[in-house]
């Protein structure tokens, strides 16, 4: 997730990209770079790091005036974040310059035919490739708008690009596939922008396009098409949010809008995963086949929430892998001498990188010989790059220092793991694993139809503001959900709140039930298993104790009915999936109660984003 800024008009290019970047950097902040069109050439600068790395190189070494560019601010996916890997990229002559935001999954294929052409790569993302291709297109006689459609029809992925040509100097150019992008209309200029947190200084007139479109802003006016070249249109509306709203896409919490990011931060995060044979391929696995087979034990190890997608990856990776998993919390684990050896893979699960908990523990794990394979969503930080081998997510920045679409991206990435070790040691057939990845493949669908019913558990929320206590329970993958939810609503609501596995229940804390105490139950998925029905007995259980039972069931599950007095349905996804979804309305609860108190979601008391302490 990259923020994106294209001007044309009367003003100071620079400034008014400078200034978009800067209500954009939540996107994203590991560089940042500006291009401009000045007397047929590109002028521009790009740095690692935050937007002030970029101002102060500009303030040493000004760029000319120019009334037309784009800028970027990045939050790396391919490559380290350098300042050689920043965006803007250049085509191999300089003329054309290109930002983008999302990944193009084709990346190689392309690579190797422009290496055909001896057009030497000097960056390890997969955007320069279309900088290239872009500028093969211009140099042939094409315009930069017939030049973006012919490339976009060749990119698989998701991705919003932006474009200028040195040598059209009333011309930015910019395409969109599952990636945002809106146009700020203005009088004699215009805009683009990955929101319009980027232009809403300027204008609150924004234009909408649809997917698979091509974008041409010039001073006079702006040109819709679709890929094809056939023309489109967009739809326009007038943005009545104030700027505060507009960085949060007119949520009143980063959190909120994290939560319902979470459809995009889940595609985004399994894009990219299918070699060209349909068969599943991990980027940065940097382990061999040979060292995988070799593995006999798996311990994971995370904090807090990432801890709990730890809990849900054992129960995949041993049922679809049959190899022992243990998770431990990473500050326990150097601490009990753990037994570890070359044939030990220790996963190491931190959505920042930099937890020092995890750290440590990863550190401990190398010098025992142990494989460390990291799960994270901040390229270039710390843990992965003390790992042998990594798996990105692709959630983009979490800002909310509540850890929301980080956590189901997380899953993302265990599930992957767990289907990758099944297919390179052969304990699933290749049929098996693709009806998963197919499954996989639907949830963001289902993640946005959890999110349709958000009123539904907002109302239940606002019901619930003074409670003293609320449990939750869960069995199976459900049982990390449970205490998923409850640790949101601990440190977002302040309130005293605790999951349990449901079977456990009778085994002491169910003393615990008073009347009317709320209790959110995550219902398994009725399947041949009898894990549905013992579930059923657990709420029975607490309901004849005077409980409140909120119940989260697949649709369609009538049998929970008599025992619900809120139901909640959930769509009807395997069980080893469904945390992905059953986690959603959990924290919309957490985060609408917290409201409701007058909290501070995105910055809760005592809390820090990252803890870099031990
Ligand atoms: C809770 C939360 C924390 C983090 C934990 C680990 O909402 O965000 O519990 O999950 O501090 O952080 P990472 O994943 O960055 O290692």
């Amino acid at each position: 997730m990259c923020g994106i800024v294209g001007y044309v008009g009367e003003r100071s290019a620079q400034d008014v990209v400078i200034d978009g970047l800067r209500r954009l950097e939540y996107r994203g902040y590991d560089s940042a770079g500006v291009a401009l069109v000045h007397e047929g050439a590109i002028a521009g600068n790009k740095k690692a790091g935050k937007l002030a790395n970029l101002e102060k190189a500009i303030a040493e070494e000004p760029l000319p005036v120019s009334t037309i560019g784009l800028g970027h601010t990045r939050w790396a996916t391919h490559g380290a974040p350098n300042d050689r890997n920043a965006h803007p990229h250049r085509g191999y002559g300089g003329r054309i310059a290109v930002v983008h935001n999302g990944i193009i999954e084709n990346f190689d294929s392309l690579r190797g035919r422009l290496e055909d052409d001896d057009i030497q790569l000097v960056s390890e993302t997969d955007t320069e490739i279309v900088a290239h291709l872009l500028e093969l297109q211009v140099e042939s006689g094409e315009d930069l708008t017939t030049a973006m459609q012919r490339v976009c029809r060749r990119l698989e992925g998701a991705f919003t690009l932006v474009a200028i040509d040195a040598q059209d100097p009333d011309r930015v150019v910019a395409a969109r596939r599952n990636s945002p992008l809106v146009v700020g209309l203005g009088e004699g200029e215009n805009f683009l922008g990955s929101d319009v947190a980027a232009f809403i200084e300027f204008t609150r007139e924004a234009m909408e396009l649809d997917q698979d479109q091509v974008v041409t802003i010039t001073r006079s006016g702006v040109e819709v098409s679709n890929f094809d070249g056939t023309p489109a249109s967009g739809r326009v509306y007038h943005v009545d949010w104030d700027l505060s709203a507009a960085e949060k896409d007119g949520h009143d919490w980063f959190m909120r809008k994290e939560i319902f990011e979470q459809p995009r931060a889940v595609a985004d995060s399994l894009l990219g995963r299918r070699s060209r044979s349909g068969a599943l391929q991990l980027d940065e696995m940097r382990l061999s086949d040979q060292e995988l087979r070799d593995i006999d034990k798996i311990i994971i190890i995370a904090a807090g929430t990432s801890f709990y997608a730890g809990l849900v990856a054992k129960y995949a990776i041993e049922h679809w892998c049959r190899i022992p998993v243990e998770v431990e919390l990473s500050s326990e684990f150097r601490y009990r001498d753990p037994i570890l050896d070359y044939s030990t893979l220790v996963v190491a699960i931190s959505q920042s990188g930099e937890t020092a908990d995890t750290l440590q523990a990863i550190r401990h794990a190398r010098t025992q010989r142990s494989k460390v394979l990291a799960i994270c969503n901040t390229n270039g930080s710390t843990i992965p790059r003390e790992s042998d081998a990594v798996i990105y997510t692709h959630a983009g920045p979490e800002i909310g220092v509540a850890s929301t679409k980080g956590f189901l991206t997380q899953l993302v990435a265990c599930y992957l793991l767990a289907l990758y070790l099944a297919q390179v040691k052969g304990t699933r057939f290749g049929d098996e694993i693709n009806q998963v990845l197919q499954q996989l493949e639907s949830m963001p669908d289902h993640i946005s139809a959890v999110l349709e019913k958000s009123e539904q558990v907002y109302d239940l929320a606002r019901e619930h503001v003074d409670s003293r206590s609320v449990l939750f329970l869960g069995r199976h993958a459900g049982y990390p959900v449970a205490l998923e939810g409850a640790l949101k609503l601990k440190e977002l609501a302040y309130l005293h709140a605790e999951g349990f596995a449901a079977g456990e229940l009778k085994h002491g804390p169910i003393a615990l039930i008073e009347q009317d105490m709320p209790v959110l139950c995550v219902v398994p998925p009725r399947g041949r298993d009898q894990l549905h029905d013992k579930m059923i007995s657990g709420i029975q259980e607490v309901r004849a104790r005077g409980a409140r039972t909120v119940c989260l069931a697949e649709e369609g599950d009538s049998s929970i009915e008599p025992y619900a007095d809120v139901l909640i349905t959930l769509p009807r996804v395997p069980v080893l999936l469904q945390p992905l979804v059953a986690v959603v309305p959990l924290q919309l609860f957490a985060c609408e109660l917290a409201t409701a108190k007058g909290h501070d979601v995105d910055q809760p008391r005592n809390l820090a984003k990252s803890v870099t302490v031990e």
